[in-house]
């Protein structure tokens, strides 16, 4: 019976939380799955109060007593240093070594993509390294605040970590038929990192014949995501390009507000979050789309084997599409809570 921590976080990460939720419970009144939902409180709100984000104690208490987290959002205006991302979040990933981080990016119907001419629907599958690159922290600064300032912030990567999310991405391409696997990266400036990665991939890639394997320069890659999305199929990445790619990723696919992710150890534990962030901008105005959210549940359920509840899920997304029941970020004037409840219906309606 998989234990999941519940933080719902800031802004509109309570929101649509709420939604998700909604959703997993038709589910478990039609199919008693046995998930076990745990309500953490940490957030902004809690750090502004207490001074500390996450005590050692909790951390070890997520980790050690829960299966998973699911994770709304996190980010206040009030919070400038983003000190409470960075333990929380950050701190989940880094400690509990998360490194796969998968954002798929679904286009279920061809004409929600302004950007997007073609009239079939498409994905493209993000494996963004988790642990490593430019979000280590690493560096410092040194004559602050003076004219002779200097920083310096490392761009860290390990042979370990490349490898294995290079891996990761050869090993989803092969057991979802998908034909292509292309890596992006800075090699033509990254003298050093790009090097590493590009003869990894190709080492690791020869064990994948069948696989169709290119490389990108993530400059070429942002305009051809643009130009051409729907040629792309999976892609592999490091943190920081990750970051940057999987919003535009996201945008050229629907939208952000549609998109979720999940940040795995495989065969360890797993946080899924939607890639959005807390959107101050719409906090509290009930319009967040719920959508990426309700997927992290439908990529939650088939981390536990529920593939096929998983799709109903997804079923459910495009049917409130096509139904026109969609948030103003889609064109349309339901509320948040109006589309967790119609798709919350629509899973529910039948048992699967
Ligand atoms: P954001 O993703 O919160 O918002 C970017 C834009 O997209 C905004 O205009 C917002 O209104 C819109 N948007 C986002 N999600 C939407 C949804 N579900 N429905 C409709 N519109 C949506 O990015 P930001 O404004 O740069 O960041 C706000 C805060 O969130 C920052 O503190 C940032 O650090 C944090 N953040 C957290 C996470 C996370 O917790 N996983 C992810 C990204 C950003
Ligand atoms: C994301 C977010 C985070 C990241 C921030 C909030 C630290 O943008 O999950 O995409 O940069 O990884
Ligand atoms: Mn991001």
């Amino acid at each position: 019976m998989p234990r999941i921590a519940v933080i719902p976080g800031d802004g509109i990460g309570v929101e649509v939380v709420r939604e998700a939720r909604r959703v997993l419970a038709a589910l478990e009144d039609a199919n008693e799955l046995g998930f076990e939902l745990v309500d953490w409180d940490l957030g902004a709100e809690r750090y502004l109060r207490d001074g500390v984000a996450i005590t050692d104690e909790e951390f070890r208490a997520l980790a050690d007593d829960h299966d998973a987290v699911f994770l709304g959002a996190l980010g206040d205006p009030r919070v400038p240093g983003m000190e409470h991302i960075k333990e929380i979040l950050l701190g989940l990933r880094f400690k509990l070594d998360l490194y796969v981080n998968f954002r798929p990016c679904v286009l279920p119907l061809a004409r929600l993509s302004p950007l997007v001419t073609i009239q079939e629907p498409f994905r493209i599958d993000m494996f963004r390294e988790n642990t490593e690159g430019l979000y280590t922290g690493l560096g410092g600064s040194f004559k602050t605040g003076t004219s002779d300032e200097i920083v310096i912030e490392k761009d860290l990567h390990t042979r370990k970590g490349v490898e294995r999310i290079i891996r990761a991405a050869f090993e989803y391409a092969q057991s979802q038929g998908r034909g292509r696997v292309t890596l992006v990266d800075k090699a033509n400036v990254q003298r050093f990192v790009g090097s590493l990665w590009r003869r990894v991939f190709e080492e690791v890639g020869g064990a994948y014949p069948g696989i169709s394997q290119d490389a990108m320069y993530v400059d070429a890659m942002v305009m051809d995501l643009v130009r051409r999305p729907e040629c792309y199929e999976v892609l592999v990445t490091s943190n920081l390009f990750g970051d940057i790619i999987s919003d535009l990723a996201a945008e050229v696919t629907g939208g952000l507000g549609l998109a979720p992710s999940a940040n795995i150890h495989p065969g360890r534990y797993a946080l899924f979050e939607p890639v959005h962030g807390s959107a101050p901008d719409i906090a509290g105005q009930g319009v967040a789309n719920p959508i990426g959210a309700i997927r992290c549940v439908s990529l939650m359920l088939e981390y536990f084997g529920h593939q096929q509840l998983g799709e109903r899920i997804e079923a459910g997304v495009l049917a409130s599409i096509e139904d026109g029941t969609t948030t103003p970020d889609l064109g349309g004037e339901s509320s948040t809570e109006e589309v967790g409840s119609w798709i919350a219906s629509y899973v529910g309606s039948e048992s699967t």
